[in-house]
């Protein structure tokens, strides 16, 4: 079987633990709607070409290929083949995945109607280069579209003392291995840069209630950070089933609700 390939720059560090893959999921599935707004935007349709870089079990996939219909393609690509092993089960006829590094797609050029990436300029790092490979890939006129957080709008309320510090410890994950959970902010100043035109910009926040599928995104988050969590003292090992319980037991509560942090969609053209 393949391993996870070895990328030169990223430095993801979201562990495959059991969970993530859900984790994934739900959280993709929360975005559904307003990934479908961008794409209609966009004008996704029947025939295009489309590659999800980064996709990990699934991404944007699902919706892609029913937007571009039997006589379009879907490609997904991701380093992690595991996750691309869950994307596999019951993708639609149109859709292949195909492990492969982000920076170093190794695909023909001038390939795609549509490339887009999703949490991993800002997770693995690198975005101007991420953007680079993903216009070298894309067809002269063809869309380069990124969707990426800012972590500024996470609160809870009530407030309580677990969440706060569960958040402290995600944004301090990322931020202690370079990733960059404000991205968003400067997201279409960086498409800009990259050269992309007729670049787009609309944000949106998911909104979560205890009976919502996303109520554990925090604490299944720290979950997945657990390694560099405990690795740069922000939770020890010891304290972080306490604070993982007691944030659980409080989102869990009728009456308590979260603000996600903000998605800024960016898309432009390459031109030619
Ligand atoms: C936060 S997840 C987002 C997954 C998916 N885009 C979504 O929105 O549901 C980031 C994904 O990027 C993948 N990834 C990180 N660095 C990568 C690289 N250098 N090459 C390919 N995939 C990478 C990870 O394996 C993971 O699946």
């Amino acid at each position: 079987m393949a391993t996870q390939v070895d990328s030169f720059i990223g430095k993801y560090p979201i562990e495959s633990r059991a969970g993530e893959i859900e984790r994934l999921r739900i959280q993709g599935e929360a975005m559904g709607p307003e990934c479908l707004t961008m794409l209609g935007l966009i004008g996704v349709g029947e025939g295009w070409r489309c590659l999800d870089v980064g996709c990990g079990p699934g991404g944007i996939t699902g919706l892609l290929s029913e937007l571009v219909g039997v006589s379009g393609r879907v490609l997904g690509l991701d380093m992690n083949p595991g996750f691309l092993d869950a994307a596999r089960v019951g993708a639609a006829g149109n859709v292949e995945f195909r492990l492969g590094d982000a920076y170093q797609t190794g695909l023909a050029a001038d390939e795609f109607d549509l490339v887009h990436l999703r949490f991993v300029a800002s997770t693995a790092g690198g975005p101007a280069r991420l953007i680079r490979e993903a216009m070298r890939v894309v067809r002269p006129g063809g869309i380069v579209a990124l969707q990426e957080p800012d972590g500024g709008s996470l609160h809870c309320y009530p407030p309580h003392a677990d969440w706060e510090q569960l958040k402290g410890a995600l944004l301090g994950a990322f931020a202690g291995v370079g990733a960059d959970l404000e991205l968003a902010r400067r997201l279409y100043s960086v498409a800009i840069e990259a050269g992309l035109e007729d670049v787009q910009y609309r944000t949106f926040v998911v909104a979560v209630r205890s009976m919502d599928a996303m109520v554990d995104y925090l604490p299944s988050t720290v979950e997945s950070l657990r390694e560099t969590v405990v690795r740069l003292g922000l939770i020890s090992a010891e304290e972080l089933p306490g604070v993982l319980a007691r944030c659980r037991e409080h989102l869990r509560r009728p009456g308590t609700s979260f603000t996600m942090y903000t998605v800024a969609q960016v898309w432009g053209r390459k031109g030619g």
